[in-house]
């Protein structure tokens, strides 16, 4: 399954790399360094918007409690194929986080406590990077926590600067993770508190 999860990533990389944002899944240190960021006390409730195949998903799993719930968004058809046929019992749908009220709707949630997110930002325009977090920041409960990653590379172009300046000024607090050397390419993650 982890062949296929790279293939899907390659294929859609090189078709149109500024949707997919990265060339291959996330790296096992990585994913880890996400979930031991995850707050124990904050797990009532957790989503995962852009889980691609899926390479951050146990990381966040083996946080949660049993009554927690969990549900992800992915955008990209196959790579929510390949997710649910990989977690059978998780909730996830195939659509845009633009479409946020509507699922929160559906699945009768008010609010989440822990959003994780691997969206591509440095793919998106300044306008749609400001949408996205005032949607994040609008369904998370006070003292929510929003954790992201970036490439380093990416940091230094003017979409990460939006990106850093964005966070400091939609979220109360902002901590930048050391540099996580294995992954490809090397990233930083974003921990933000409502
Ligand atoms: C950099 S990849 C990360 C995938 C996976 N979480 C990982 O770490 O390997 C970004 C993912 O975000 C998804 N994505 C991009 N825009 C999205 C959107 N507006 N709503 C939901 N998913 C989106 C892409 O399809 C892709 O799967």
């Amino acid at each position: 399954m982890p062949q296929k999860g790279i293939r899907a990533f390659l294929k859609h990389f090189f078709r149109n790399p500024l949707s997919t944002g990265a060339i291959t899944p996330s790296s096992r240190t990585l994913g880890r360094k996400m979930g031991e960021l995850i707050e124990p006390e904050r797990v009532k409730i957790v989503a995962e918007f852009g889980p691609g195949t899926g390479a951050i998903t146990p990381f966040i799993l083996k946080r949660l409690k049993p009554d927690s719930r969990f549900f992800a968004v992915e955008r990209n058809k196959e790579f929510y194929e390949i997710f649910r046929s990989k977690y059978k019992n998780l909730t996830i749908f195939h659509d845009s986080i633009e479409q946020l009220s509507p699922i929160l709707k559906k699945l009768n949630i008010d609010k989440i406590e822990t959003i994780v997110s691997s969206l591509p930002w440095a793919s998106f325009s300044d306008q749609l990077q400001e949408h996205f977090l005032r949607l994040i920041h609008k369904i998370l409960i006070p003292g929510g926590t929003f954790l992201t990653f970036a490439y380093i590379h990416g940091t230094i172009l003017p979409s990460g600067r939006n990106l850093r300046s964005l966070l400091d000024k939609t979220f109360s607090s902002v901590e930048v993770s050391p540099i996580i050397w294995r992954n490809i390419p090397p990233a930083i993650i974003y921990k933000c508190k409502k």
